[in-house]
């Protein structure tokens, strides 16, 4: 990575603001069920009170909108990060306010303190210039450890990073280098997996991959797209009518670019979109009328995962199947499987794939799951994310 991280850069006794991706989930309870992004954040963390800075930890929490919603408060997130780091946290009232300012002037060397969610700030999704100013006027330096939120250009991940010193924490370094060194110099063969939807929200990755890759497989709703391409019927699988030629044109140019292009050889059908409905496996080319395609089938996960064993890289992006619902989750719990047992490089960059494989229990078993759903997906298409571009060069 050409940017200078929390290394390059002295915070010995300085104000440090740092931007963190502590968008977790929870329920209604106000539980946090996933606490992943705030553990990766602990390594920048950890390294800024060793090296007696004052810390000042700012993410947003879900979508506000602008305004001071009690449900999105960071009160859940002060209290796992106080847990997790054996010291306390404390939770300013407000984002700029008083308080934080109050807070932040307070801190003592090796002090953590968590702003308000940053969405609660109506200018904060602006990148509104002075809020940004605001932002900077509580810090000294700027540290960036927010991989997840990077694709966003707003006021705590962009704007501020014009008016102090701006460098990048641990979680954005290794992003950048477990996904960056994969798609650069990959061991070979170098196979990726793309699940989800749609085409259209994938054309951009699959583009980007067609010119790195050995290997593509799909899996997912976006299946039945390509199917449709070729002349079957789908039933009433989510199809994009609107997209048939620019599939044709994926295919043609994985073959023109010597890609082996697979796609599904069986589904699992259903008959509605609920999680006991009828269900039955047929062939990709035989989805009946009135039925609907959910998940991968059997033929399909052995086939993938025959071509896996041979893998030495291999990049997976999105659920093959609708894994919300157990009788779906199948082909996604089993690509999961094949690739946690596979002697090569697995990364895992998406959300809903990172999700399964946790709930699987395989975390351990992988290279490297980003915390990112959005921004990995945007660097995996190789465009340039506002969050990191900001930071200073080496
Ligand atoms: C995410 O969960 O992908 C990030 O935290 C970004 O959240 P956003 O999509 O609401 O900007």
């Amino acid at each position: 990575m050409n940017k200078k991280t929390v290394r390059d850069i002295d915070v010995k006794g300085k104000r440090v603001l740092v931007r963190c991706d502590f968008n977790v989930p929870y329920d209604e309870n106000r539980v946090i069920t996933d606490n992943r992004r705030i553990v990766a954040a602990l390594p920048t963390i950890k390294y800024l009170i060793e090296n007696n800075a004052k810390i000042i930890l700012c993410s947003h929490l879900g979508r506000p909108k602008g305004e001071v919603k009690p449900e999105f408060s960071l009160d859940i997130v002060a209290k796992e990060l106080s847990r997790l780091l054996g010291k306390e946290v404390v939770l300013a009232k407000d984002v700029v306010g008083e308080d934080a300012k109050a807070k932040a002037a307070a801190l003592k060397q090796g002090d953590v303190m968590l702003l308000e969610n940053v969405r609660f700030e109506p200018g904060e999704e602006k990148n509104d210039e002075n809020l940004s100013k605001e932002f900077a006027s509580l810090a000294e330096v700027y540290v960036n450890d927010a991989f997840g939120t990077a694709h966003r250009a707003h006021s705590s991940t962009t704007g501020v990073a014009s008016y102090l010193p701006a460098v990048s924490g641990f979680l954005i370094e290794k992003e950048l280098n477990f996904m960056g060194s994969a798609l650069e110099n990959p061991e070979r063969p170098f196979m990726a997996i793309l699940g989800g939807r749609k085409v259209s929200d994938k054309i951009g990755v699959i583009e980007s991959l067609l010119e790195k890759v050995d290997v593509l497989m799909i899996g997912g709703a976006m299946a039945y797209t390509f199917f449709r391409a070729m002349g079957y019927t789908v039933g009433n699988s989510i199809c994009e009518e609107d997209k048939l030629d620019l599939a044709k044109e994926l295919m043609e140019k994985a073959k023109a670019k010597g890609v082996k292009f697979m796609l599904p050889i069986d589904t699992k059908v259903g008959k509605e979109f609920s999680k006991d409905t009828e269900s039955k496996v047929v062939k990709f080319s035989e989805i009946p009328d009135g039925w609907e395609g959910f998940d991968i089938g059997p033929e399909t996960i052995e086939l993938y995962s025959k071509e896996l064993k041979n893998a030495k890289t291999v990049i997976w992006n999105g659920p093959v199947g609708l894994f919300e619902f157990d009788q779906f989750a199948v082909g996604t719990n089993s690509i999961a499987k094949i690739l946690a047992d596979l002697d090569a490089v697995t990364i895992v960059g998406g959300g809903d794939s990172a999700a399964a494989i946790e709930k699987a229990g395989l975390a351990e078993k992988f290279t490297h799951i980003s915390t990112g759903g959005g921004a990995s997906l945007e660097f995996l298409e190789g465009k340039k994310l506002p969050g990191i571009e900001a930071l200073q060069d080496k």
